[in-house]
């Protein structure tokens, strides 16, 4: 890491207290740039899917530069609307939608992408002659873990490609305008082989005879971030070319050109968050060095929920000798570790400690388990680290849990 990233991160913490998010504005547009240059279509679109990271922010800084929006509930629609987002430029992807949810979606003009047929025929039935997407399940395995693979028969996700004459037979039915068709195979794709996979087989039932309509392809998220010191480098760059060769073939097969869409989180949030937390107690277990922070796995899930990896780095004591130690929460959870017998430079009582690509599926997938607070968020925009969402105290948690209950 860098001196004056460094020196940021602890003026921050000392500023605004820790736990504490940061999020770097700059690095998001430059990821959210990249991508441009990676894949060169004309039309090409990056709908930012927001579950990422919904902070308000930086939500602004991806709609300056442009991006759309991957929305998954009615909040989150609302959320990006009032971040400046138009509606044009959110793609409703929800799961197991409600009658009222599609409703209240439909109601605000967002484009809904539909991914089961029987709620394709209840949606066909309530709003006829409207424009949707459809979700396809691309029949390819690949993501970080299990948990968030979302390809293949054995997940809730997607119509079966074999249903792709049955979704055109509805849409017809009830006059739907089929304006695009949609995949996910999942988060953290491991080989690009998958993503080349799943869009041979979308294209395969994406035929003028059975969608005339079609606007867009849109071929989802899930692009590996590089998370360890000693990771290689996905290789975007010959990934990138390929997705547009595959894709000016399919649409010369398929008699205009289509826009192209993808609906990145991690690649454009998680190397742009940090997360920086204080050491309380350093403790000797016979042979296990045991470092206890004050934060814990309600405020950043992943490695309990995932066995996720993130790397750790003293920040207060960078060159100090290497220890190996457990570092843990705050949480009554024997699972609440951020880092298990993890190498890291030796940890004193005091010391920083920063947790990196903090910026995707950390915040967003927080809760107050053990009635702690989420810790606050801020922005490094330039040069200014700017406030953005405070720290609820406990006293203000209390008195909001009180305000939602009722005959207290
Ligand atoms: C439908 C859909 N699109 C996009 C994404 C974003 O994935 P990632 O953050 O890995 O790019 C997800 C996340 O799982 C998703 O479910």
């Amino acid at each position: 890491m860098n001196e004056s990233t460094r020196t940021t991160l602890i003026d921050a913490a000392a500023e605004h207290g820790t736990p504490l998010y940061l999020y770097d504005l700059n690095r998001v547009a430059d990821n959210y740039r990249r991508l441009f240059q990676l894949i060169q279509w004309p039309s090409l679109g990056i709908f930012y899917a927001m579950k990422a990271n919904y902070n308000f922010h930086l939500l602004q800084a991806l709609n300056r530069e442009g991006a759309g929006i991957d929305a998954v509930s009615p909040a989150e629609i609302q959320m990006a609307l009032k971040a400046g987002f138009p509606v044009e430029s959110i793609i409703y992807t929800a799961n197991n939608m409600t009658e009222s949810e599609m409703r209240e979606v439909h109601e605000t003009g967002v484009l809904m992408n539909i991914d089961t047929l029987s709620t394709l025929e209840k949606y066909g039935r309530l709003f006829p002659g409207s424009n949707v997407c459809v979700r396809f399940n691309p029949d390819v395995k690949d993501g970080e873990n299990e948990k968030i693979m979302t390809g293949g028969n054995l997940t809730k996700f997607g119509i079966l490609l074999d249903d792709a004459d049955k979704v055109g037979e509805i849409a017809s039915r009830y006059g739907l305008k089929v304006r695009g068709l949609h995949e996910h195979t999942g988060s953290g794709l491991q080989m690009s082989e998958s993503v080349f996979k799943s869009m041979e087989n979308i294209m395969a039932v994406a035929t003028p005879e059975r969608f005339p309509d079609l606007e867009f392809l849109d071929f989802g998220g899930g692009f590996k971030v590089t998370v360890r010191p000693d990771e290689e480098p996905f290789d975007y760059e010959s990934m990138g070319v390929r997705i547009t060769e595959m894709f000016s073939r399919f649409c010369k097969g398929y008699g205009r050109d289509l826009a192209l869409y993808f609906e990145p989180g991690k690649y454009l949030v998680s190397d742009a968050g940090y997360f920086v937390m204080e050491v309380n107690t350093v403790k000797n277990n016979r042979d296990r060095v045991i470092c206890g922070t004050d934060s814990g796995f309600p405020q950043l899930i992943r490695p309990t929920l995932y066995n996720a990896y993130h790397h750790v780095e003293n920040l207060t004591n960078p060159e100090g000798e290497t220890m190996v130690c457990d570092i843990c929460g705050n949480i009554c959870e024997t699972g609440d570790l951020f880092a298990e017998q993890r190498e890291v430079s030796r940890i004193r009582e005091g010391d920083l400690l920063l947790v990196r690509n903090a910026g995707a599926y950390c915040y967003s997938m927080g809760g107050i388990y053990n009635m702690r607070p989420m810790p606050a968020e801020v922005v490094l925009q330039d040069e200014s680290v700017l406030p953005s969402r405070k720290r609820m105290s406990a006293g203000g948690l209390v008195e909001q849990i009180l305000l939602e209950t009722e005959r207290v």
